[in-house]
């Protein structure tokens, strides 16, 4: 059994010239360069050759690659015949039901493209060691697994395109979202950005935070308790098994990202001044607010088992715990999980169907305290 933290906190030797010399793992070969050995490989700045997987050093993102690739899932294996039979029903779903799954998709649709972009032309040429980028490759193709589970949903159900694929232009709640994330992406999908300065060097790690903790660790989170909160009553169940999958691939995808950050964090202890520890919790609490404005946006009465203000709990929850994970202080005063059957569900493995297992969880009497 590999350690996933084994190496965790080494911290890496000065930059080393060797194999193809300029960081991309594209440049020029060095043919006179010596052998690399484990210590040459760091996270990010790294001169040591980095079309080399062998020396391993960061065993923890390898095994988060094998966990991946034994997750393979693809949409067209899930039966949408159930969710199109109640989607066409003239009562099965009440209106404010509709909104929701709507504005959900909306959200979705757009913001698997939104990470995997960031992935492959912002973060991917600046981590600068062969075993996360191994699993960076894995992980763009789940987003567009993801991507295409949305195309997927919108023709079975027979959606408007223009109206779900546009939502993060025109749905002011979707928008304020994307606009925020944006902002710490474009300036590293600039050709010229380099790391290696103070202040690269922050600008990357803020990108992390928001493409990792906060987009995929925080606001898919409300996304996936709307669906799956649905699910469990009996209504989409389709897409709520879909879903299931997509959240068993991000809580995979936070958790790397949750470790990049904080292997970098152990190699360049520079970087984390107190004033960008402050920024970091500032980023996460805006983030938490553009969240419960979102909750409210598409659950302004709520239904069965969901409403905005328990996805305000669930958030200050999450943003608490992404703290912890972070090694920062908590923003929110201590507050309960609203819905704890979000983590059983994320437990659950493939060949087992979610709603089946839902009939086990209540003759187990399994905590389903979501009502
Ligand atoms: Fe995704
Ligand atoms: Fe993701």
């Amino acid at each position: 059994m590999l350690d996933w933290n084994e190496n965790k906190l080494s911290v890496a030797t000065p930059p080393q010239d060797g194999g193809t010399a300029d960081g991309t793992g594209l440049g020029q070969i060095d043919h006179g360069a010596a052998r690399i050995s484990v210590d040459d490989k760091a996270m990010i700045n790294c001169r040591a050759d980095v079309n080399q997987l062998l020396p391993m050093k960061y065993r923890w993102a390898w095994e988060k690659y094998l966990a991946a690739c034994n997750n393979h899932w693809m949409p067209t294996e899930i039966s949408m015949q159930a969710d199109i039979a109640l989607w066409k029903s003239r009562d099965g779903l009440t209106e404010e039901e509709r909104r929701s799954i709507k504005r959900n998709l909306g959200f979705f649709a757009t913001s698997e493209s939104l990470v995997a972009n960031n992935i492959v032309l912002a973060i991917y040429r600046h981590l600068t060691n062969p075993e996360c980028r191994q699993y960076l490759l894995r992980q763009a193709f789940e987003e567009a697994v993801h991507t295409h589970t949305f195309q997927y949903i919108v023709e079975s159900l027979g959606l408007d395109e223009g109206e779900l694929f546009n939502m993060y232009r025109e749905v002011p709640s979707i928008t304020g979202k994307a606009e925020w994330a944006l902002r710490y992406t474009q300036n590293l999908s600039n050709p010229d950005f380099q790391t290696g300065s103070l202040e690269a060097d922050q600008a990357f790690v803020r990108d992390l935070v928001a493409f990792y903790v906060v987009f995929e660790g925080m606001w898919f989170y409300t996304g996936f308790a709307q669906i799956l909160s649905l699910g469990r009553r009996g209504k989409m169940v389709g897409i709520a098994e879909q879903y299931q999958y997509i959240l068993r691939d991000e809580s995979i995808h936070l958790n790397f990202g949750i470790d990049v950050i904080n292997q970098i964090r152990a190699e360049n202890p520079r970087i984390w001044t107190a004033e960008f520890t402050a920024e970091i919790r500032t980023m996460l609490k805006e983030a938490c607010e553009l969240e419960v404005a979102y909750g409210r946006d598409t659950m302004p009465r709520g239904f069965l088992g969901l409403n905005a203000a328990l996805c305000e709990q669930y958030m200050h929850f999450i943003t608490n715990r992404r703290c912890t994970q972070l090694g920062l202080q908590p923003l929110f005063p201590e507050t309960e999980n609203p819905f704890p059957w979000m983590s059983e569900v994320m437990d659950l493995k493939k060949e087992k169907n979610f709603f089946e297992t839902r009939v086990i969880e209540y003759q187990n009497g399994g905590a389903l305290s979501w009502e």
